[in-house]
């Protein structure tokens, strides 16, 4: 990855766009500038993750790392390109002549629905115990019912070794522990 002072651009004979099988990528970065000002931080970056592949960003402080991130959370808006996940446009939507124009809110919220973030701090509610941390989003955002939120909330806590854990608070476990919950 490149410095602020050389935005982050992938090299000409990365992987292409459209993968080795053929088959549309999960996400796909499709020259993605992203500008703050004058400051070019992804300069029409092409990146694509494949379904089920596990990919590590490394890169010097500032290289725009969580830029990326922040751009697949839609949490930022791109300066130019467009971002595909799952064969649609995540920041656009598609008029019916093909062209693409910005997404309007309720477009951005339903990709929001989508796609997770684990943040490097954890942002638990320190008020509420474990199970209550899950469900809140399932229960409020999705309006899953509380019942099944709540029995999905138990398997997942099983699958990362936190049943033990579903009344405690988040001051009660460790980094790792906080982690996984979130
Ligand atoms: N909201 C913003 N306004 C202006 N500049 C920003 C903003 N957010 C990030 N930047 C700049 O964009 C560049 C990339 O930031 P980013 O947070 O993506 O870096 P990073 O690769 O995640 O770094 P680190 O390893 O330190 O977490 C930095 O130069 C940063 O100062
Ligand atoms: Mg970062």
């Amino acid at each position: 990855m490149a410095t602020d002072s050389a935005p982050l651009k992938e090299p000409a004979d990365s992987v292409p766009a459209t993968g080795t099988t053929g088959v549309e990528p999960l996400v796909r970065f499709d020259k993605v500038v992203k500008r703050y000002g004058d400051h070019v931080v992804l300069d029409e970056l092409d990146f694509t993750v494949r379904r089920g592949e596990h990919v590590t960003l490394i890169g010097p402080s500032g290289s725009g790392k969580t830029t990326i991130l922040r751009l697949l959370m839609t949490l930022e808006k791109v300066s130019d390109g467009v971002i595909w996940v799952d064969g649609s446009p995540l920041s656009h939507t598609r008029r019916p002549d093909g062209s693409l124009r910005p997404a309007g809110e309720k477009q951005l919220r339903e990709s929001r629905k989508k796609i997770g973030m684990v943040f490097q701090q954890f942002n638990l509610f320190p008020n509420m115990k474990v199970l209550q941390n899950i469900t809140e989003a399932p229960v409020n955002v999705l309006g899953m019912e509380r019942e099944e939120a709540e029995a999905r909330a138990r398997e997942l806590l099983d699958l990362v070794g936190l049943s033990g854990k579903v009344d405690a608070h988040p001051s009660q476990l460790s980094g790792g522990q906080q982690q996984r919950v979130a």
